[in-house]
């Protein structure tokens, strides 16, 4: 760890507000993991990112498709889902690996379903249920991922 910092999300609106936030200062290249428990609001964070990168449209959940990639002019955002990934063997079979490339920005939710075939994140997303909401907890683990969390305003 390098740098992290912690955050109370009271309600909904809170979440999408941080993410909007953090989506200025993602760069192509960057992979991020989201953990937590099934509604503790991650597929709403990734949510937040991409109204904060300008999509304006539905935001589906891959639950099926593991993965939706987005088009923007300066890098792609792959959002994957891995709650249902069978396995390793699933991950070189659907091509998954060079989806983390240089022009990408990887947003993974359960990557801990992935074992040891995904890269290290730049930044972790840890998510609680809380009597008020949510806390969230933004750890780096490179500089280009803290200096993201250190822009967070
Ligand atoms: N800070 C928050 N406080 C209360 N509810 C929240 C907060 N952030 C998100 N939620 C709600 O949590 C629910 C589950 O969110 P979702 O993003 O689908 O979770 P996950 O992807 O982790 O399963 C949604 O109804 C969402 O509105
Ligand atoms: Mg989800």
């Amino acid at each position: 760890m390098i740098f992290d910092s912690n955050y109370d999300l009271k309600g909904e609106s809170e979440t999408l507000r941080l993410a909007e936030n953090m989506a200025n200062h993602l760069r192509p290249g960057m992979n991020l993991y989201l953990k937590g428990e099934l509604g503790t609001g991650k597929t709403t964070f990734v949510r937040g990112i991409l109204r904060g990168l300008g999509y304006q449209e539905k935001v589906k959940s891959p639950t099926y498709t593991l993965v939706e990639t987005y088009n923007f002019e300066e890098f792609n955002i792959c959002h994957f889902d891995l709650y249902r990934f069978k396995g390793v063997h699933e991950w070189d079979d659907a091509g998954f690996r060079e989806y983390f490339n240089k022009a990408s920005i990887c947003l993974v939710e359960w990557p801990e379903k992935a074992g040891q075939v995904l890269p290290e994140p730049d930044i972790s997303i840890e998510l609680n249920h809380e009597s008020f909401g949510r806390h969230i907890h933004l750890i780096s683990y490179t500089s280009i991922g803290a200096k993201c969390l250190k822009a967070i305003i």
